[in-house]
């Protein structure tokens, strides 16, 4: 199938819009602590990478900070904004004249400065004569650097460096969090972006769904969506390595790197959980879809699919401004556990399930997380929000009451996990919940997950992923229905 999509061109005012949303949270902050406006917001973009010791340069991909302020797509930038005056300047490497020959033209400064809509462009040996010269205060100029820990990957953002770096004043601890918030609410051109790469990734994983046959290789289904997403939608990158588990890889939660690399060839009777999304410009998809390999479900693949089909119902029925996410988890979870006592997979009293944490044995990840220039976006834990220590819970991205403009994935899973399930059927307060017989008959069921990602608007929510959800219009789908199906 070829595609109803084709990119939008981009409009740098997404860019120029953070820049001002950034300009006026950190005046505010500056006006609130009683410190004089002025000073620059200074970042450093990010840098290529060569493989190893090898002249091989791994395709760059801008960090992503840098990329939400200025949407700069070439290595080795710095940028700028002038706190007092709002001018943004970006600073380009002054390229060597071999550069023409082998990697092609070597772009002026006007090019910058027109492409990116900045107010100034200069060379990256230029940046402390330049910020001297803008600077209007008294004393050494006050430059805002980035650094902060990222609270999904545990590392610290990497602040600036430059040459004449000592000629002024330097400040860690104000950007960070100011920039990370001002990420965590999405403006409309923004969601556009997150749109398109929900489209071209739900029109792909569609695609797959179609072609998938009984006795293929897992990476064929990651090739049949890689693509799709590139052929059509113009997606050089994904948001992340894609996860194509069939059978019991799919109850592997990150499966699909480089030592479990997708290469199973899968067999009649078993699931597929495949979790692959786009990235367009930057902004992120992603998408999970659960469906039987042959095409048909059997009703005990529809017992686990359905068990967290209406958890993801349920939760998006529910979300709205001012909904706590870990209640929206234990929402998840107590469906998941009602539905997996309706099946009689469990026995007992859900609410004592609960207690128990039981949902954690089955869904061990988080029910979802903020969705942005990164896949796991920024700003799940601000000052003075703690991570929950409970099983479960402490696997979630955030623990944040929502809020109008936020994308969060809704990521429900239900998964047959030894390592999890053992010690829990074995333990003294929870085995008395296991209906062991049954239980035997998903030892190599693997598991399910599906995820889609979700706008908070000002009464409710919006879910931006479209690909079939109920076994019957899997089912349909894959049979070489079109979608929608009134379609037809
Ligand atoms: N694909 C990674 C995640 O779902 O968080
Ligand atoms: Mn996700
Ligand atoms: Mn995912």
């Amino acid at each position: 199938m070829a595609s109803s999509l084709s990119p939008a061109p981009v409009p740098m005012e997404l860019h120029v819009l953070n820049r001002e949303k950034l300009l006026k949270s950190i005046r505010q902050h500056l006006t609130d602590t009683s410190r004089p406006l002025n000073g620059f917001v200074f970042l450093q973009g990010g840098d290529e990478q060569t493989r190893y010791c090898t002249d091989h340069i791994e395709l760059f991909r801008q960090e992503s900070y840098f990329a939400y302020l200025f949407g700069v797509i070439e290595p080795g930038f710095y940028g700028a904004i002038d706190i007092a005056t709002g001018k943004s300047i970006l600073f380009a490497p002054r390229l060597p004249a071999e550069y023409t020959v082998w990697l092609g033209e070597v772009k002026p400064l006007s090019y910058f400065q027109e492409k990116y809509k900045v107010s100034m462009a200069c060379y990256t040996d230029e940046i402390a004569g330049v910020l001297l010269d803008q600077y209007k205060g008294s004393g050494k100029p006050l430059l805002f650097l980035l650094h902060g820990l990222n609270t999904d990957s545990n590392n610290f953002s990497k602040p600036a460096e430059f040459e004449g770096m000592e000629k002024f004043e330097t400040e860690l601890s104000t950007l960070h969090p100011i920039l990370t918030e001002c990420r965590v609410l999405k403006s409309d051109l923004e969601l556009a972006l997150i749109q398109f790469a929900n489209d071209i990734s739900s029109e792909a994983h569609i695609e797959v769904m179609r072609k998938v046959r009984v006795g293929m290789k897992e990476y064929q289904l990651e090739s049949m969506f890689l693509h799709h997403t590139y052929m059509y939608g113009g997606c050089r990158h994904c948001s992340y390595t894609c996860i194509c588990a069939t059978g019991e890889n799919s109850a592997v939660l990150h499966y699909g790197h480089a030592a479990a690399p997708n290469d199973r060839t899968f067999k009649d009777g078993d699931m597929a959980l495949l979790d692959m999304g786009a990235e367009y410009n930057f902004y992120a998809s992603d998408i999970t879809c659960s469906f039987p390999v042959n095409g048909k479900f059997t009703s005990d693949q529809s017992l686990i699919y359905n068990a967290v089909l209406e958890a993801h119902n349920a939760v998006i029925k529910a979300m709205k401004p001012g909904v706590n996410w870990v209640d929206m988890h234990k929402l998840a979870e107590k469906v998941i556990l009602e539905s997996l006592k309706k099946g009689s997979v469990l026995v007992g009293n859900v609410d004592d399930m609960m207690v128990e944490r039981l949902g954690a044995v089955f869904m061990p990840h988080g029910l979802g997380h903020l969705l942005g220039i990164d896949t796991h976006d920024p700003g799940g834990y601000p000052k003075g929000t703690e991570r929950p220590k409970e099983p479960g819970l402490k696997s979630l991205r955030t623990s944040r009451d929502l809020q109008q403009g936020m994308v969060i994935t809704v990521e429900p899973g239900c998964y047959f996990i030894d390592a999890l399930l053992v010690p829990a059927m074995e333990n003294a307060h929870t085995s008395k919940f296991f209906n062991r017989e049954v239980i035997d008959r998903f030892k190599d069921f693997g598991g399910v997950r599906i995820e889609s990602d979700v706008i908070v608007t000002a009464n409710g929510c919006e879910n931006m992923t479209n690909v079939p959800r109920e076994t019957s219009e899997i089912e349909a789908v894959m049979g070489g229905a079109s979608w929608p199906l009134n379609k037809k």
